[in-house]
């Protein structure tokens, strides 16, 4: 006997159809993060095949971020759509760090594009009057945790080091750490976010601020004066003149 399957419906064949499309404009916009663009009036110096070491941070940045999106050191590499390494300016005085990324991060490559995202992109455009292309945003994790569980201590571990030397070549004058992980792991403290937030940090020589995460403003909206009142301090770091 012979089985017939009946054909797909159409609106499975458009959901797929539009994950397609997300995830091809992730490995875009990815790619288009690591181009280089060139000044065609200078003698070009071919960046990609200098040694790391002889470059400048941006091509140092790239590099890593190259060296991220191979990564298969944790089993999050398998079930992953992208590798959400960061977006931003590579000299940006301000990094946002966040915990992991979620299925929209996931889908498109980058960092804080979803609902969490979408208050980050406020608190930075309509608080701090800055464009998001101005600062820096990443991630504890690079790739997403299933069903977006919380990252387990050897995942950090392994993903940490691709962390720490992105905010080594990037250098800001400050860390916004958004959440318990992000500010749990670079302070080395198992200190409640409550506590934890409100007042500057030492990160290797940088201004660290622990926050709430803006998921959790989603949850809980009142917590947004408090995060607004951590904010203040950030801008006052980094505002034009200040020593920082
Ligand atoms: N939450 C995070 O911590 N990071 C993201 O990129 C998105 C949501």
């Amino acid at each position: 006997m012979t089985e017939t399957m009946s054909p797909p419906s159409s609106d499975r064949i458009r959901k797929e159809m539009l994950s397609l499309v997300k995830s091809v404009k992730g490995q875009v916009l990815n790619a288009e993060n690591l181009y280089v663009e060139v000044d065609w009036k200078k003698p070009v110096v071919e960046r990609k095949n200098l040694p790391s070491a002889a470059k400048d941070h941006v091509g140092q940045l790239d590099d890593l971020a190259r060296e991220a999106l191979s990564c298969v050191q944790c089993s999050l590499a398998e079930k992953r759509k992208n590798v959400v390494f960061g977006d931003g300016n590579p000299s940006a005085r301000i990094v946002f760090v966040g915990e992991a990324p979620g299925a929209d991060e996931d889908e498109q490559g980058l960092p804080f594009v979803g609902r969490a995202g979408q208050l980050l992109t406020d608190i930075i455009v309509k608080g701090m009057k800055l464009a998001r292309k101005d600062v820096y945003i990443c991630n504890i994790l690079k790739c997403r945790p299933p069903n977006n569980r919380n990252p387990l201590p050897e995942e950090i571990c392994k993903c940490e080091p691709f962390l720490k030397k992105q905010l080594q070549l990037i250098r800001p004058s400050v860390i916004c750490a958004l959440g318990k992980f992000a500010a749990q792991t670079l302070l080395k403290t198992e200190t409640p976010i409550t506590a934890l937030r409100g007042r500057f940090y030492d990160y290797e020589g940088i201004k660290l601020m622990p926050t709430y995460h803006p998921a959790y403003l989603l949850r809980n909206p009142p917590a947004k004066k408090q995060v607004w009142e951590d904010v203040q301090m950030i801008m006052k770091e980094i505002e034009p003149g200040s020593h920082a």
